[in-house]
């Protein structure tokens, strides 16, 4: 691989960042049920019961997401406040719709974790990480409608690129030179 795998726990002033395991399970399977009541108050609709994890498929995507990470180099790595166990989300390099050269910065964060500045404090961090396993540019695919997340990624120094459609609208892509 031309690249350094990506650091697989990192510090910030306030987070500790971590791979992937076990224990994240429960978390993990939180994270996905907001995701998805989320989806239903923004389209107006229900909860879709197929788009939640059982705590046993969770820890098997969390437990995959682990084992997978030395193959691929880049990975998830969860957050959690310095000294204190409570999951808070992730943050992570991934090849979303982008590349492994030029993967994606994405990130998730429990609600009650918002707006104390954690997704920006862990993302820079992620971001430092990639620019050491020597990548040049990092991309981030965001749906018009998501404000926060359009604001980290400006905190962090993404310029808007481009943008592309699919059938749920217009995606807009974010980049950063390294
Ligand atoms: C996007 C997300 C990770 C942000 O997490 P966070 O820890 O609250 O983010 P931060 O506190 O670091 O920064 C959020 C910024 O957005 C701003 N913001 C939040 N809600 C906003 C809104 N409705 N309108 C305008 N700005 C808003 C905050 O004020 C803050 O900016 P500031 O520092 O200039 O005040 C979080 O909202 C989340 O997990 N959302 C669901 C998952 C998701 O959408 N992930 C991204 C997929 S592309």
């Amino acid at each position: 691989m031309p690249y350094a795998p990506l650091a697989d726990a990192l510090e910030t002033e306030r987070l500790s960042l971590r791979l992937w395991s076990e224990r994240d399970a429960e978390g993990y399977r939180r994270l996905v049920l907001e995701r998805e009541e989320t989806r239903a108050e923004r389209e107006g609709n229900e909860v879709d019961p197929g788009a939640l994890l059982s705590l046993d498929e969770a820890r098997a995507e969390v437990t995959g997401a682990r084992e997978n990470a030395p193959a691929r180099g880049i990975h998830g790595l969860t957050l959690r406040r310095r000294g204190d166990d409570e999951f808070l989300g992730y943050c992570a390099l991934v090849v979303g719709r982008a590349t492994i050269d030029e993967p994606e910065l994405a990130y998730e964060l429990l609600r009650s974790a918002h707006g104390h500045g954690y997704a920006t404090e862990a993302a820079a961090a992620v971001v430092d990480a990639a620019r050491s396993t020597g990548r040049t540019r990092l991309w981030s695919t965001v749906r018009t409608w998501n404000t926060p997340s359009l604001r980290v990624l400006e905190k962090l120094g993404f310029r808007h690129d481009h943008s592309t459609t699919d059938d749920k609208g217009e995606i807009v892509w974010n980049v950063l030179d390294l």
